[in-house]
């Protein structure tokens, strides 16, 4: 048995990375077995739940979408914010009961929140019933710890890694769309944020594994691929070999796939070089996602990011005039601990400012072991959902303003499914990474198509297509 802790979690010591090829070889010994799995969380989940999904079709497990019907059930966790947590042990509390009378069903939890010792005891003394636990490091002992599942709970969970794994197979959502890291774990120790502690330290593929397999998904037909990292920026810093990711990102543009995004970039590190590689690839989309967290500068400062709100406003204009068209989207926290009035006042000041065609806003959510939480905070939690409804207010109506400068004109959209709500309609992306619900046959999914937008709302587009 490992169990994390947040002291090795928190090295911050360089180790050079070492690389590490898989070469596994596992048998469909589960056929006719089925798997549930659900994932919480952000893309780099998302991403690690299609690595999950490889492993357990190849032990010969095929999907199933009620936990009902499944042999085994994948929880891919999330520790970013409380409530997420909170969806996690509810959602054990029904497979719990399920395995009253399907005793053999195994339940197997992985991701971030298995990160933290806490959570870890957590599941051991309340939740014995949980077959097999394994932490984001060491996802790749999952097949064997299924194979060699014993009567008794299993918990294996490192806290840090300088180890990158190379030849990880994955079993793709999308025939369209695809994820690639980059970069994996942070260094900057956010104060607010537990991410540093569940991912590690900043680790960054080689610069040819990363263009191999992005070579590989443009012969497999992928239309699009997105650059994943936790600071995408800060790529190729501990590489030996001079290797930015201004000069990554171009190198996969020449690769010459339709559609190349990356994040999260934050506003640090983000250079002349990233911008004008921005702006002179036409196959590199003209959307940035640039966090600010704060409009305050004594906010920014407690939350340990290293800029100053006027650094981000001239950062934010740089990129606005050399990218035409471009859309900038960002996350903002209200509710810091002591964030003041007038902090808040200064958030809204810079929205008003950037415009932003979106925002995600989340109220502070302390997490135990990251600096923040030990920070004294006289805020109610009252005022802190009044501060994110009028935060709603004014990133909705910008939103909104950005989405009606669409309405008439003629945009190419990546078709990527059919509408959930009306199955006469496909739907797709903008350039931007508008979504776009458009009037289309379902031939057209995995095409760029042109569509005539018809109306904006706040969070979509709705348009025809253009023969
Ligand atoms: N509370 C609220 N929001 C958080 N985020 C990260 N940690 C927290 C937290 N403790 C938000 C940040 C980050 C996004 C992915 O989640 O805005 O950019
Ligand atoms: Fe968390 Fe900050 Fe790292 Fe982003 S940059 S993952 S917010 S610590």
């Amino acid at each position: 048995m490992n169990k994390p802790n947040f002291k090795d979690a928190m090295n911050r010591c360089k180790i050079a990375t070492e690389y590490e090829d898989l070469q596994e070889n596992y048998k469909p010994v589960f056929i006719g077995k089925k798997y549930f799995l659900r994932t919480y969380g952000c893309q780099m989940n998302v991403h690690d739940s299609e690595q999950i999904r490889s492993y357990l079709e190849t032990l010969g497990y095929e999907e199933c979408l009620s936990l009902e019907e499944s042999d085994i059930v994948v929880l891919n966790t999330c520790a970013v914010r409380e409530n997420a947590k909170d969806k996690v042990i509810g959602f054990l509390g029904r497979a719990k009961h399920l395995k009253k009378t399907k005793k053999d069903l195994i339940i197997c939890i992985c991701g971030c929140l298995m990160q933290e010792p806490n959570e870890v005891d957590n599941i051991q003394e309340k939740h014995p019933y949980v077959d097999i636990v394994v932490g984001t490091h060491n996802l790749h002992e999952l097949p064997n710890l299924i194979m060699n599942r014993i009567n008794k709970q299993s918990i294996n969970v490192y806290s840090n890694s300088n180890q990158v794994y190379e030849n990880v197979q994955y079993s793709r959502d999308s025939k369209i769309s695809a994820w690639v890291n980059i970069t994996y774990g942070c260094n900057n120790f956010c104060t607010y944020c537990i991410v540093p502690y569940t991912r590690g330290r900043e680790r960054s593929r080689k610069p040819e594994a990363i263009l191999n397999e992005i070579r590989g998904l443009k012969a497999a037909g992928y239309k699009e691929i997105t650059l994943l990292g936790q600071n995408v920026n800060s790529y190729g810093k501990d590489l030996e070999e001079d290797y930015p990711f201004s000069k990554l990102l171009e190198e996969v543009a020449k690769i010459g796939i339709e559609r190349v995004r990356f994040v999260t970039s934050n506003p640090w590190n983000f250079t002349d070089e990233l911008i004008g590689v921005v702006a002179k690839y036409d196959n590199v989309m003209p959307y940035i996602h640039l966090p600010i967290q704060s409009g305050s500068n004594e906010v920014l400062k407690k939350m340990n990011r290293p800029y100053t709100v006027e650094e981000y406003k001239r950062l934010f204009d740089k990129i606005k005039q050399a990218v035409p068209n471009v859309a900038i989207t960002t996350d903002i926290i209200v509710g810091f601990p002591n964030e003041t009035e007038e902090d808040f006042q200064q958030t809204l000041d810079l929205v008003n400012y950037c415009k932003y065609d979106g925002a995600f806003t989340f109220i502070y959510s302390k997490r135990e072991g990251t600096i923040a939480a030990k920070m004294d905070d006289k805020v109610s939690l009252e005022e802190k959902e009044d501060r994110l409804y009028r935060l709603n207010e004014v990133v909705n109506h910008y939103s909104l303003e950005k989405n009606k400068t669409y309405e008439g004109i003629e945009v190419p959209v990546l078709i990527v499914g059919e509408s959930e709500k009306d199955s006469s309609k496909v739907y797709g992306y903008t350039e931007t990474n508008k979504l776009v619900n458009v009037e289309a046959p379902k031939s057209v999914i995995g095409s760029i198509i042109n569509v005539k937008i018809t109306e904006a709302k706040s969070f979509s587009l709705d348009g025809k297509m253009i023969l």
